[in-house]
């Protein structure tokens, strides 16, 4: 299984990734925003890369929308949900179509439009997904979404501890760029909250009053579930979907 990471979008051609398994990555926050939002029962989630897409496709839709993201890290005016997970109650987004655009997240996901499958991991629903690598035994690619079409060292750590977990299990062959991944976790995989903590991005959301949301993200292995991008969605992978 050859295993290949990318530290940021940037430089992602989207129709290289037309045959390739994809996971995406932004531990701070959109994928783990996204995990708990399935894990509270959401219906789908469209990524969008604008409010202005989010607001067209909440005016085109009949009810039942939750307009969700973040703008410079803060809620949206006229959005419901900001983009901190605890948001993503039950009461909030049960059965909802929630349509989400945020500064780093939405644009990696988008990315992968044309992927095989594009699937979205955070340390939140990590276990899951690497059960599923494991499963599928198949080539990957990691997109980290990084910070500001930057490397970010949150979604680096992520994915090294997918990676340190597959190879435990299976044989595998890494990109260079997949062995940084694999020595930034062991340097810094044990304590995620301290690494989220000292992070730039831990660090802006603290200083923007979002600390709570480093705790959050930083639990790992916590929530069931492979939220999948295909077809302009995102949904809850489920077994009978048959990947
Ligand atoms: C992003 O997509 O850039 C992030 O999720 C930003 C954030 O809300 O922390």
């Amino acid at each position: 299984m050859k295993i290949d990471v990318h530290f940021s979008p940037s430089s992602i051609d989207e129709l290289s990734l037309k045959e390739k398994v994809c996971i995406v990555i932004d531990v701070l926050r959109a994928t783990s925003s996204i995990a708990t939002a399935f894990s509270n029962g959401a219906k789908e989630v469209f990524p969008v890369n604008t409010v202005a897409e989010a607001g067209k496709i909440a005016s085109n839709t009949f009810g039942g929308i939750v307009l969700a993201g973040e703008k410079n890290g803060v809620i949206i005016e006229g959005f419901h949900l900001g983009n901190s997970p605890s948001e993503y109650t039950e009461e909030k987004v049960k059965n909802k179509t929630v349509v989400f655009t945020s500064t780093n997240g939405s644009n990696a996901i988008l990315k992968t439009r044309f992927a095989k499958i594009s699937l979205l991991a955070s340390f939140l629903n990590i276990g899951k997904v690497s059960n599923f690598l494991v499963e599928k035994n198949s080539d990957f690619t990691i997109i980290c979404a990084g910070k500001n079409n930057l490397f970010c060292v949150e979604d680096t750590v992520c994915a090294g501890m997918i990676i340190s977990f597959i190879s435990e299990t299976i044989d595998v062959e890494l990109t260079d760029s997949a062995v940084a991944a694999l020595v930034l976790y062991k340097n810094f995989g044990h304590n995620i909250l301290d690494t989220l903590k000292n992070c730039e991005h831990g660090n802006f959301l603290c200083e923007i009053g979002f600390e709570n949301d480093l705790t959050v993200c930083s639990s790992c292995d916590l929530l069931s579930v492979i939220p999948i991008y295909s077809n302009n969605s995102i949904k809850n992978f489920e077994r009978k979907d048959n990947l």
